[in-house]
């Protein structure tokens, strides 16, 4: 089955492509800007992106993803792109430099399907490394190491990555009910 997943950002394009592969599922792309409305929730912004997608028919998959850093009061969470793309990684590793460096990422996924919609989320608990390391992923990989591993995302491959990221474990949940409409 297609799923069109609107988004601006080939990283997650090439995840989301991955993981719904696993459920069967055929991820056309549609590049569109999207809303991003000042709010400190993920949740919110999913629920704007999915709304100003209206138009489109069939399943539709939009997702919105932050690093949210606990001794930075939650920074940059839902500002993580514009962050990421005004500053880079530098300053993060410096703003940490003197404060404990526990972080998560999140993700929630809106799924809709005529007038039925789905909200899923995964997270990844981890730690901000003490510098950029590793070539793969996107984003803040070179600086975030997941619970468990001692590793970067972007040293580890895009599955090695999947299999415990925040977006894996949102588009299993979207993957499942991909699947389950099936029956
Ligand atoms: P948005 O979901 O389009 O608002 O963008 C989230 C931003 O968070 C991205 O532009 C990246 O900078 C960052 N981000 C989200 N997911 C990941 C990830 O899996 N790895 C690294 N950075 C990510």
């Amino acid at each position: 089955m297609d799923v069109t997943l609107v988004t601006t950002n080939p990283g997650k394009l090439r995840e989301v492509r991955a993981l719904l592969s696993e459920f069967g599922a055929v991820v056309r792309p549609l590049r569109r800007a999207l809303p991003e409305p000042q709010s400190d929730s993920l949740d919110v912004v999913a629920r704007a992106k999915l709304a100003a997608v209206s138009d489109l028919r069939g399943w539709v998959l939009v997702e919105d993803s932050g690093l949210f850093i606990p001794s930075l009061g939650g920074f940059p969470g839902v500002y993580s792109s514009h962050i990421y793309a005004i500053w880079g990684l530098d300053p993060i590793l410096e703003l940490l430099a003197r404060r404990p460096r526990a972080a998560v990422f999140r993700t929630v996924a809106g799924l809709r399907r005529g007038r039925t919609t789905w909200y899923l989320t995964g997270e990844c608990d981890g730690t901000i490394a003490t510098s950029a390391r590793g070539s793969g992923g996107f984003g803040f990989d070179p600086i975030f190491i997941p619970k468990g591993s001692r590793r970067t995302f972007a040293e580890m491959s895009e599955t090695e990555k999947g299999v415990v990221s925040h977006r894996g474990r949102a588009m299993r949940s979207v993957g499942e009910i991909l699947a389950e409409s099936k029956k």
